[in-house]
């Protein structure tokens, strides 16, 4: 009984199914109707003494390097990615692997958990409102660039668990 009352209201409400599922305190929106920002103004970040344009800051094939001197040389699929659809993973993730709050931190897990993730973005293991760049990028990425993607995070900090974690999000999506 209590699953048939839990099947109508998920059929009667899907907004608050959807509330439910991803919450907004960890799936966090962009505020909608704000002016785009002017391509050409300079922005900087406290304690990195290089600028970039607003656009420069948004290039796909060439995303910001603030702190150059903070990490080793990185891999050119990091650094710049491969036209048209491997985005630069130093776009989303940062030439630190911690990434944007959308999107995953990297850093410290294994190579093996980063190309086996990969392949799930491609072969849609892994679903969700976040896999869409992902899946675009995985589908786009070679074995070459993959393993090169994959060491830069190697021998970093460690994440404890990472076959843990891959083991509950495939459960999760
Ligand atoms: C346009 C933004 C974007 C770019 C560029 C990008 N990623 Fe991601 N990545 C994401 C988002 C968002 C997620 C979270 C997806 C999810 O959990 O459903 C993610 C998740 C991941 C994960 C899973 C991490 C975990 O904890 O399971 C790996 C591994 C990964 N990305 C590797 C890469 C690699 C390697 C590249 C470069 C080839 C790359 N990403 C480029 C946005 C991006």
């Amino acid at each position: 009984m209590r699953t048939i009352v839990g099947v109508v209201l998920v059929a009667l409400f899907p907004a608050v199914a959807l509330a439910a599922e991803f919450p907004e305190w960890a799936y966090p929106v962009a505020p909608q109707g704000l002016p785009r920002p002017d391509p050409n103004k300079t922005v900087m970040v406290p304690g990195s003494d290089k600028k970039y344009t607003e656009a420069e800051v948004n290039n796909a094939f060439g995303p910001p390097d603030w702190f150059p001197n903070d990490h080793a040389p990185l891999p050119k699929t990091v650094a710049n990615g491969r036209r048209p659809a491997v985005r630069a993973c130093g776009l989303c993730h940062l030439t630190t692997g911690d990434g944007h709050p959308e999107s995953s931190g990297i850093a410290g897990l294994p190579a093996a958990y980063i190309i086996r993730q990969l392949g799930e973005f491609k072969n849609e293991g892994r679903k969700g409102v976040r896999t869409t760049a992902m899946k675009e990028i995985a589908s786009a990425i070679n074995d070459e660039e993959a393993r090169e993607a994959a060491g830069l995070h190697q021998g970093g900090r460690e994440r404890d668990g990472a076959e843990e974690l891959c083991r509950r999000r495939r459960h999760a999506f």
